[in-house]
């Protein structure tokens, strides 16, 4: 897959009121967040985030979480939502190997296509922030 490198990335996704900027704050407690009981489902590696956001405009009666490791990409999410908001859609730029930190029993259901793991020698989340 091509990666574009987006300039200001790290500034929309701080701008961002989809993104959760400390998940680990939120273990356990990922109900509060959304404001309702209704089950969460977690794409891990959602690159620009097209099936999750149309997951989220589907499902208005279920909660989405879509986590990716690229900066890039997840500005990239960030502004493919658009400017309305989805309330059932949060946004999380961190790297899928700490889930266990973010997420508890929570989480019900879990999308993983098509992953391609992050190489190691590859720039990580900080360096993509240009
Ligand atoms: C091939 S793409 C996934 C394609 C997408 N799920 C789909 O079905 O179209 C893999 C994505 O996973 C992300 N990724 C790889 N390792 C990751 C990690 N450790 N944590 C979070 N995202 C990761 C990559 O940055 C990339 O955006």
């Amino acid at each position: 897959m091509r990666y574009n490198v987006v300039k200001g990335a790290k500034y929309i996704i701080e701008d961002s009121e989809h993104v959760i900027k400390k998940p680990e704050t939120h273990k356990n407690k990922w109900h509060m967040v959304f404001g309702n009981n209704n089950p969460i489902c977690l794409e891990l590696g959602m690159v620009r985030g097209i099936f999750i956001i149309e997951m989220a405009k589907a499902n208005p009666n279920k909660n989405f979480i879509g986590l990716e490791i690229d900066g890039s990409q997840t500005a990239t999410a960030v502004k493919n939502i658009g400017t309305k908001k989805l309330k059932n859609l949060k946004i999380i730029c961190a790297d899928a190997s700490n889930i266990a930190e973010y997420f508890g029993k929570e989480i019900d259901t879990i999308y993983l296509t098509f992953s391609e793991p992050w190489p190691k020698n590859k720039m990580r989340k900080k360096d993509l922030l240009l």
